[in-house]
């Protein structure tokens, strides 16, 4: 299995939205796919799924009661699972903040390696101990970028903190690229960051993806309908945008294996 967290410290860039969407695409494959929802806004469970109700099995209980995926997950449909977010993990940084916290996640993945080929967690944007949690559990960092709110300053923090627990994690943890969203080919927003975003890159040694994500509103009514956009809207531009950014991510990583882990 491997492991792909989805992260920026920046708001609103299009993290939840590439987890759904690469999840959903991931399935689509053929490969069977764990989503987690590590941010307790839990935008990523409302992609798929109604608010549930107190106390439904959720990211929460792994990290309060040490409870294991299997204990928690659902399944959204064929081949692919959840582990449903929860507001109660809003003040998690302070409820579980103590020393030897920072592999919870990783503790509750270890015996469900053979279960799928990929798990995709999405994060929220801070680097809290939800986040610390995600990447010593991941082989894999994927980093949007939204043209309209770019903020180096994030990308350092995130690469400061990356370095950081670099040690305490299993492997070395990569940044597979950076995947610039809400991209809008009609203004000059993007080509006048062209440097920055390439600076971004630089700093993170990572690349670009040189797929786009275009700014499309049928992404917010896929998520409002909560069917994932390539069965919401199959032939819509933006959904082939992430197709092809999920081809080049597979090349990137080398993903043609399916069921190995
Ligand atoms: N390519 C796009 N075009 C248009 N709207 C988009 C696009 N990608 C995401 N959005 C919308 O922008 C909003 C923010 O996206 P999303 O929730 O994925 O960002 P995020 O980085 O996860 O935010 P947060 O930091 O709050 O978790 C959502 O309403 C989403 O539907
Ligand atoms: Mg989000």
């Amino acid at each position: 299995m491997r492991i792909i967290s989805v992260s920026n410290v920046k708001g609103g860039v299009g993290k939840t939205t590439t987890a759904a969407v690469l999840s959903a695409g991931l399935v689509a494959e053929g490969y069977r796919v764990l989503m987690v929802d590590s941010d307790p806004q839990t935008n990523l469970t409302m992609c798929f799924m109604q608010e549930q109700p107190d106390n439904t099995p959720s990211l929460y209980h792994v990290y309060a009661e040490g409870k294991e995926i299997d204990d928690v997950k659902v399944a959204v449909k064929d081949g692919l699972d959840l582990v449903i977010g929860d507001f109660e993990l809003c003040n998690a940084d302070m409820q579980f903040l103590k020393a030897g916290r920072l592999k919870i996640l990783r503790k509750a993945f270890e015996n469900i390696k053979s279960d799928y080929d990929f798990a995709v967690i999405d994060t929220p944007p801070n680097l809290g101990i939800l986040s610390l949690n995600a990447f010593l559990v991941s082989k894999y960092i994927i980093v949007p970028m939204a043209a309209d709110s770019f903020s180096l300053k994030g990308i350092r923090l995130l690469k400061q903190t990356l370095d950081e627990v670099q040690d305490e994690a299993e492997s070395v943890i990569s940044i597979a690229g950076l995947l610039l969203t809400k991209y809008n080919d009609r203004t000059n927003v993007a080509k006048l960051l062209e440097k920055s975003i390439q600076s971004a890159a630089e700093l993170l040694e990572t690349k670009v993806f040189s797929s786009r994500i275009r700014q499309a509103t049928v992404l917010q009514e896929s998520q409002i309908a909560k069917i994932d956009l390539l069965e919401y809207a199959p032939k819509a531009p933006v959904t082939g945008d992430y197709k092809e950014f999920i081809r080049e991510l597979l090349i990137r990583i080398g993903g043609g294996s399916h069921g190995k882990n």
